[in-house]
């Protein structure tokens, strides 16, 4: 299973959910590749942002050997899902979609996953956003591995 994480930066969320779905995937003896992208290029080449950086830390986590880089439309070829983070990413990765089979793998992470809101708010200009986007994709991603083991199954 190849899993995609996409936001705007790659940054600061989806650097967070490919951590954690990730870790949650080795921890189960998955053998997933989970990876992440962002559809804008002003970061590309950097470390997740410290803030991100750092919330991982506190859940044992550390993503600090990721970099970031700009979502390709050859990506809807190599991953089997691809998960937006919010609406805007969603239509801006389902505009590089040339079939109907690349535009299924594409899923906005929280309706996708049954969550209240629909977009991960960006919480690049809120220090106090991430531990509201870590608690949002950790569940997220509990529903992903629910939802595709039983496919599989
Ligand atoms: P991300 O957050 O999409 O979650 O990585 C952002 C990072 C950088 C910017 C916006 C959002 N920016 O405008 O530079």
């Amino acid at each position: 299973m190849n899993i995609l994480m996409v936001c705007l930066g790659n940054i600061c969320r989806s650097p967070l959910a490919e951590g954690i779905l990730q870790a949650k995937a080795e921890a189960l003896h998955l053998p997933w590749n989970v990876d992440s992208a962002g559809t804008g290029a002003y970061h590309v080449g950097e470390l997740p942002d410290p803030r991100s950086q750092a919330v991982a830390r506190k859940y044992g986590l550390d993503i600090s050997d990721q970099r970031a880089r700009q979502f390709k439309a050859a990506d809807l070829d190599h991953f089997d899902l691809i998960f937006a983070m919010d609406r805007s990413n969603y239509q801006n990765i389902l505009r590089l979609a040339k079939t109907e089979e690349q535009r299924q793998k594409v899923k906005l992470i929280l309706e996708f996953t049954g969550s209240g809101e629909s977009n991960v708010p960006d919480p690049y200009w809120d220090d106090n956003g991430f531990e509201h986007v870590y608690q949002l994709l950790d569940t997220a991603c509990d529903r992903i591995l629910d939802m595709v083991s039983e496919e599989v199954s």
